[in-house]
């Protein structure tokens, strides 16, 4: 059987038609996670805005940890909406987009939208800024505007930015056909939108440009000499020092540490809390009932601002939904400490105390 033909009979599959993009751009408003074609792997796609719906995404995948997402855009104006552009990178973005490139960098910081959110139609919160937890914390953005005509005309319909790691169960080779996607969920497979084997087949190359001296920290398609002209330099492959350190055909990157960083609160995390000290901060998670001040005070004694609960009625999507913007808040409350209860480590807590461990650490 030829592929297409394979993609009509499977029941997941919807053909990228009129209606099966109509379709795809409900989902997504709805807060739903969507299997995407683009040129080079087949993404899983929410509203990045939304931090629920990129929970969401999480939850599909069973990654157990909060990687930072690609954002996929339509064009460079809409990327414009999200990352800071200087010269630059117009003329990077203007060179290779719509194409397998995906630019970091600094992110947009465009009002309160945490004090303040508005509310999305999707019901999600995030008042038009990408999601923390798509960006796990961090002041960087990662942004490509694919050049697949379905993700391009879905971006379209869609009107929004999407956030869509490799549409794969963590651990599973990178999906470059529809059957591939499929086969990674099985019966948790979503919605995917099937349009044929990839094209480029290779994750897209990720370009540093939130640095003075560009760094590619992921190689893909396109590789360091296809970025001479415009830069005016063939930019350093960044390689883990632990991977044997500088391989980029003779670049070294000397800080490598101020490359991959992750974002972690400047307040000291205290994980594990039963009580909580007059001087700190909570982060909880489920009921409140049997917490107290240290000491035998009431949590309402606690000044204002300083207890978020990740989820009062437990739920680990809503609670990875809340924690990077919940750590944030606390973070800047002036408590000594941020006291964390306990999350169970089983689906989406597993990544929820990873990065609460690497806080406290
Ligand atoms: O080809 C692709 O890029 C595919 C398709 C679906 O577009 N997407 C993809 O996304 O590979 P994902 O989420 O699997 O890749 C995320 C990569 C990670 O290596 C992550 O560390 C890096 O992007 N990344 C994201 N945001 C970053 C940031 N602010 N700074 C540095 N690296 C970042
Ligand atoms: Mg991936």
């Amino acid at each position: 059987m030829n592929p297409k033909t394979q993609e009509k009979k499977h029941p997941l599959f919807t053909p990228p038609d009129a209606s099966g993009l109509a379709t795809a751009v409900d989902v997504l408003r709805a807060g739903g996670v969507v299997a995407i074609p683009t040129e080079t792997v087949y993404g899983l796609a929410a509203d990045a805005r939304d931090d629920r719906a990129v929970a969401g995404i999480y939850a599909l995948k069973n990654r157990p940890q909060f990687n930072p997402l690609i954002i996929h855009v339509a064009d460079r104006a809409a990327a414009e909406e999200f990352a800071v552009f200087d010269d630059r990178a117009r003329l990077v973005a203007d060179t290779f987009w719509p194409g397998p490139l995906t630019l970091v960098l600094p992110l947009k910081k465009m009002r309160e939208a945490h004090n303040n959110p508005l509310p999305l139609p999707g019901g999600g919160q995030g008042g038009g800024q990408i999601s923390t937890l798509a960006t796990a914390g961090l002041d960087t953005v990662a942004i490509r505007v694919p050049a697949h005509k379905t993700a391009r005309e879905l971006l379209r319909l869609f009107g929004g930015p999407l956030a869509a790691p490799s549409a794969n169960r963590s651990g599973s080779l990178s999906p470059t056909t529809p059957l591939h996607v499929a086969a990674s969920f099985g019966d948790d497979a979503p919605m995917i939108l099937a349009d044929g084997p990839c094209t480029v087949g290779l994750e897209s190359t990720i370009l540093d440009l939130s640095v003075d001296r560009a760094v590619i920290l992921r190689t893909g398609a396109l590789g360091p000499d296809d970025f001479a002209s415009v830069l005016g330099y063939v930019p350093s492959i960044y390689t883990l020092p632990l991977q044997g350190g500088g391989q980029g055909g003779g670049h070294t990157i000397k800080s490598p540490g101020q490359l991959l960083k992750h974002y972690a609160p400047r307040t000291p995390v205290r994980l594990r809390a039963v009580d909580v000290a007059e001087d700190e901060a909570l982060l909880a998670f489920g009921s409140t009932k049997f917490m107290g001040v240290r000491g035998g005070g009431d949590l309402k004694t606690l000044p204002e601002g300083r207890v978020r609960n990740l989820s009062e009625s437990g739920d680990l999507v809503e609670a990875a939904a809340n924690l990077f913007r919940y750590l944030h808040d606390l973070d800047a409350v002036g408590a000594a400490r941020i006291a964390v209860m306990d999350i169970p480590n089983v689906g989406l807590g597993i990544a929820i105390n990873d990065r609460l461990k690497r806080a406290a650490e």
